[in-house]
């Protein structure tokens, strides 16, 4: 099929890869023409595990194309995908600006029959108010239908996602345009669900609010446990053995970020306020991540009385590992309170550092290494799970700190390894210390 994707955010560049690999002609359009040349070049502007490959093979092999020019991009194309941004605006609803320029840009250039999948994460009605807004842009009444298909695949594993998903949503109210876009996903050979439009946007909104749901109960879980004397991580094994609970997002730890939990968290309260309804429980899952946020830095507080004058290690800085997205990253909160209980903060991560540059400007220091960012300080905190810090040599640690003091905040070390080393005091969360 030939199809073109609007946007080249990690949706719509990991949807163009794997469309194409997949047999689709297709070509990627995006109004950043700095990020079109790099693409061009076979260049990805984001990190992401296994795309740079996906990209150049397919763009060599003629399947893959990049432009800026919309009149280029949507010529005869039988499906447009629309998979720009959705920021969170005022009150937390939803921003729809990009894609409303989106249905303008496509309704200048409309050739006949095409199908319009919207996988941008939209609140319920979104579907249909891009249906009507370009029908009303639409002077030559080319026709053509709507989809609405949700996307979930994650940062840090993104094309396994695409390749390999759970499901597909398909929501339309019409079966041709249903069956047109179910046969682009066959190669895939997933479970496909076919739904209305409006139940489309909600499974979208439900799941990833669910999702946060289970990370807020677990990190509750995990504070109930450390009061207790528990340990959470057993708890969570023994939990998610239980099919109907499942294994999966039970890690605890200090709190969910990203561009997605806690903006879509925030724009599916809205959308339940508009319609008269409290979701009393999503309210709760917020608070809890907010104070989540803040766990480390009360453990600090804990163990040295006042923080004024140390030194600490921030180990990670992404919202999660495999990426080097920083948008709504625990860090940020943590470094910005260390900051202002007068810690110097020095950090490491192995692919966010520009990003957090951007944000926390030189109010920390960064380094390029985590020995380096070890060398004298009072603590080590572990923010991001990342796979190196997994590994980190504790006879080493002991070498370039005075007293070895590790505040986990995602749990990665493992305990036998800390029982071997017994110099290191050691901070988990929702377990006992070491
Ligand atoms: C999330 C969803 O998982 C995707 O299904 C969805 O498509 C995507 O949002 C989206 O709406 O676009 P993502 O934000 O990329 O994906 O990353 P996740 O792996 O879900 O992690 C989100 C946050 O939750 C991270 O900060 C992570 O550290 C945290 N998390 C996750 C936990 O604290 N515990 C867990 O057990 C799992």
């Amino acid at each position: 099929m030939k199809v073109a994707i609007i946007g080249t955010g990690y949706v719509g560049l990991s949807t163009g890869v794997c469309l194409a690999e997949i047999g689709h002609h297709v070509t990627c359009i995006d109004i950043n023409e700095q990020k079109i040349d790099k693409l061009k070049k076979g260049i990805s502007p984001i990190y992401e595990p296994g795309l740079e490959k996906l990209l150049m093979k397919n763009s060599s092999d003629g399947r893959l194309q990049f432009t800026t020019s919309h009149q280029e991009g949507l010529k005869d194309v039988e499906i447009i995908i629309i998979a720009v941004g959705t920021p969170q605006g005022e009150d937390g609803r939803a921003d729809l600006t990009y894609l409303e320029q989106a249905a303008y840009d496509i309704s200048t250039h409309l050739s006949s029959d095409t199908i319009i999948v919207i996988k941008s994460t939209v609140p319920v009605g979104t579907n249909e108010y891009i249906k009507k807004t370009i029908e009303n842009l639409n002077v030559n009444g080319v026709p053509f239908e709507i989809v609405s298909n949700p996307e979930f695949l994650r940062q840090g594993s993104a094309i396994l996602d695409t390749m390999k998903p759970d499901r597909i949503i398909i929501g339309s109210e019409n079966k041709t345009a249903a069956k047109k876009v179910r046969d682009m996903y066959i190669p895939l050979k997933v479970s496909i669900v076919l739904t209305s439009i409006r139940s489309a946007e909600m499974i979208k909104y439900a799941s990833n609010a669910f999702l946060a749901n289970k990370i807020s109960f677990i990190n509750e879980i995990a504070n109930i446990c450390e009061a207790v004397g528990a340990d959470v991580e057993d708890v969570a094994k023994g939990m998610g053995k239980d099919k109907r609970i499942g294994e999966a997002f039970l890690r605890p730890g200090i709190g969910y970020g990203g561009s997605c939990f806690p903006k879509d968290v925030k724009a599916l309260l809205h959308t339940a306020k508009l319609h008269g309804k409290k979701f009393k429980l999503l309210n709760e899952t917020i608070a809890i991540n907010d104070i989540q946020q803040e766990l480390l830095v009360k453990k600090a507080i804990k163990r040295f009385g006042k923080l004024k004058g140390k030194k600490i290690a921030m180990l990670g800085l992404a919202f999660k590992p495999e990426t080097d997205d920083m948008r709504e990253a625990p860090s940020i909160k943590i470094a910005n309170l260390l900051t202002k209980l007068g810690v110097k903060v020095v950090a490491y991560d192995p692919v966010a550092k520009e990003n957090a540059q951007i944000i926390l400007g030189n109010t920390i220091q960064f380094v390029d290494s985590v020995y380096e960012a070890i060398t004298d300080v009072d603590a080590i905190f572990i923010v991001t799970e990342w796979e190196e810090f997994k590994q980190i040599d504790l006879e080493k640690i002991l070498q370039k700190m005075k007293h070895p003091i590790i505040f986990d905040g995602r749990n990665c070390i493992e305990e036998e390894k800390i029982w071997q080393c017994k110099a290191v005091e050691y901070y988990p969360v929702g377990r006992p210390e070491i």
